[in-house]
């Protein structure tokens, strides 16, 4: 069976969901602290099927032992950490802790099997602050983290590498994930953030079921073509696709290499003010939005180079931006009505 960590979040439970479809096997382990038990009837009625669970907090060792003494684990996907930017410069210790004792925990139990344990890390494009070039391929340098969750990414994918150096039965692949939005198509998962979201996405639909007053677009004087900052918006469901073929890609061991990245967008950068007259076009209404002044940390533009994770893991995001809002729309709907 998979091991899915943090498989209760948005990214794991359409991971989970993709996994199930393809009739793996899968044991989440959350500890529910950004998450709900709620979500596995989710995923039970997107898929009819329902994955294992256990309750469980990664940072204690002898629970992380148990887990392994107690099922029989084959791969990891491992989502479980902190993923709040702001949130993380003000409870570094807890980010540092949070984001890198797990990870060490697994790391430990892999360390004591026989068995090759093919390892996915979620990683995140912010490991390239603002690229010296565009579209970003996995050669762009890393810069040094604006924000201690930036960092914790970083020294996961330090971790990694070094341990494939030092065990045989280690194989990660890091996937550098731009910005993930949306939801599944039948509506039964999908985005739950908890306060209020810093993502736009969900800052947008909630906007317009009435929960904000208004958007406010931070910054219309950076250098793209409208002034606002670009990124490449995935839909979630391709991205969760993109875990399988690494799944496989390790499991059948096609890499040369024990540690391999790959970056996971759509290869198109959309502004700020693209995304908002995308929701306006899939809901036919209009958003309440002001301008204000740039957000500390934000980077201009950031759009993925497709072409490796194409080439080498045959998997290319197939929905459209529209698609993706319209998702995220249906299923902000259905959890205000
Ligand atoms: C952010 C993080 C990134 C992290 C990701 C996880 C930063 C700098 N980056 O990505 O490291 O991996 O979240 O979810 O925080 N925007 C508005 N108004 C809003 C909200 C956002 O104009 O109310 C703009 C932002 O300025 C940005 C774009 O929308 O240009 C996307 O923002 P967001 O969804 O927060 O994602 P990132 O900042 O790209």
């Amino acid at each position: 069976m998979i091991l899915v960590t943090g498989g209760l979040g948005f990214i794991g439970a359409h991971t989970t969901a993709a996994l199930l479809e393809k009739n793996q096997e899968v044991l989440i382990a959350d500890d529910l602290s950004n998450s709900s038990k709620e979500v596995l009837n989710g995923i039970e009625r997107a898929t009819g099927k329902k994955p294992s669970f256990v309750e469980l907090d990664l940072k204690n060792k002898t629970e992380v032992t148990q887990l392994f003494n107690n099922h029989k684990i084959q791969g990891i996907i491992h989502f479980a950490a902190f993923k709040a930017v702001g949130e993380s410069v003000h409870k570094p210790i807890e980010y540092y802790e949070n984001n890198t004792v797990p990870l060490l925990n697994l790391l430990l139990e892999i360390k004591k099997s026989e068995r090759k344990i093919p390892f996915i890390f979620s990683s995140s494009c912010t490991v390239y602050g603002e690229a010296n070039s565009l579209p970003i391929t996995e050669e762009e340098p890393i810069k040094p983290a604006q924000s201690p969750y930036g960092n914790t990414k970083q020294i996961g994918e330090e971790i990694l590498l070094d341990a494939t150096q030092a065990l045989e039965n280690l194989n990660v692949i890091s996937l550098r994930y731009f910005n993930p939005i949306g939801a599944h198509p039948s509506n039964e998962i999908g985005e739950l953030p908890l306060g209020t979201p810093q993502n736009l996405v969900p800052f947008i639909t909630q906007t317009a079921v009435g929960l904000h007053k208004q958007l406010t677009v931070f910054g219309n004087d950076y250098p793209t073509p409208d002034g606002t900052c670009v990124r490449d918006y995935i839909h979630v469901v391709d991205l969760a696709k993109a875990h399988i073929a690494a799944l496989e890609r390790l499991e059948n061991q096609l890499g040369d290499h024990s540690y391999e990245v790959f970056n996971l967008g759509t290869g198109s950068g959309n502004s700020v003010l693209e995304v908002i007259a995308s929701f306006e076009r899939v809901s036919g209404l209009k958003l309440n939005y002001t301008i204000g002044p740039r957000r500390n940390g934000d980077v201009i533009a950031a759009y993925a180079d497709t072409q490796k994770a194409e080439k080498v893991l045959g998997w290319k995001a197939k929905q459209t931006l529209d698609q993706a809002i319209a998702s995220a729309w249906a299923w902000e709907q259905k959890i205000r009505s």
